[in-house]
């Protein structure tokens, strides 16, 4: 089977209260969409690439990923999930439902490539597929519904994990788990939670704590760091 890439670019990234969306925010001059793509596209030799934007994007014609021709780009929807299933739709007739595709954030630049491969050679003979995932390090805590709220309990958290990117499922699988959801109002965060709807279970594969997303403004200067380091 072949490998396939989507990095959903088509958020607008309300959270970050920035002028542009956080994939079009810099590190060292640089869109965090453009670390992120060509990190991706050097360490693993994937068949094709499909970024779904937003219809509303005016900034992806500046981007250094707009000049590489490995790189096709798609509409996205209003909810990460239908984005990504517009980039499957878009890449339909040249993948075939065994290959793989490995779904990422635009917003995670701090991918370490040794995750990347790692994620691939384990999952590359599993019938169903899984993610990059981070075992959970502070105690959790269930809140009640008050103001503020009360404790109601601790969480046991020994099994319970971060769901990362990238997330590598099987390309039909994956197109038909989000229809399913897509149709019938799921709410789906992530491919797996898709996937998991259809009775499938991906299989968690440890990757680094630091593989973060890029959502309020502080985690600039924190992935900034990160980068300089690897
Ligand atoms: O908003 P959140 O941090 O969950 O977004 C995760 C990724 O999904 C981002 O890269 C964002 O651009 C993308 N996304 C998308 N289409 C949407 C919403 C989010 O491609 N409608």
């Amino acid at each position: 089977p072949e490998l396939w890439l989507i990095v959903p670019a088509a958020g607008i990234g309300q959270r970050m209260k920035a002028e542009c969306p956080k994939q079009y925010l810099t590190i060292s001059g640089r869109f965090i969409l453009d670390i992120t793509l060509s990190r991706l596209l050097h360490n693993a030799p994937f068949k094709g690439c499909m970024v779904p934007l937003s219809a509303q994007d005016h900034w992806w014609a500046d981007s250094e990923s707009a000049k590489d021709d490995r790189i096709q780009t798609c509409t996205g929807g209003t909810e990460r999930a239908g984005s990504v299933l517009s980039a499957l739709h878009a890449l339909n007739e040249q993948a075939d439902d065994n290959d793989w595709v490995l779904v990422h954030d635009a917003a995670r630049p701090c991918l370490d490539a040794h995750d990347l491969s790692n994620l691939i050679d384990t999952l590359f003979e599993h019938p169903v597929g899984g993610l990059l995932a981070a075992p959970v390090a502070d105690t959790l805590k269930l809140a009640g519904e008050g103001v503020p709220p009360e404790v109601e309990k601790t969480v046991d958290r020994r099994r319970l994990w971060r769901a990362l990117t990238p997330q590598m499922f099987r390309f039909g699988a994956l197109r038909a788990a989000l229809e399913f959801c897509l149709e019938n109002g799921d709410a789906v965060t992530d491919e797996s939670s898709a996937v998991e709807f259809s009775g499938n279970m991906p299989v968690l594969v440890e990757g680094r704590a630091d593989n973060l997303k890029i959502t309020v403004p502080s985690d600039l200067a924190l992935a900034e760091f990160i980068l300089s380091r690897q």
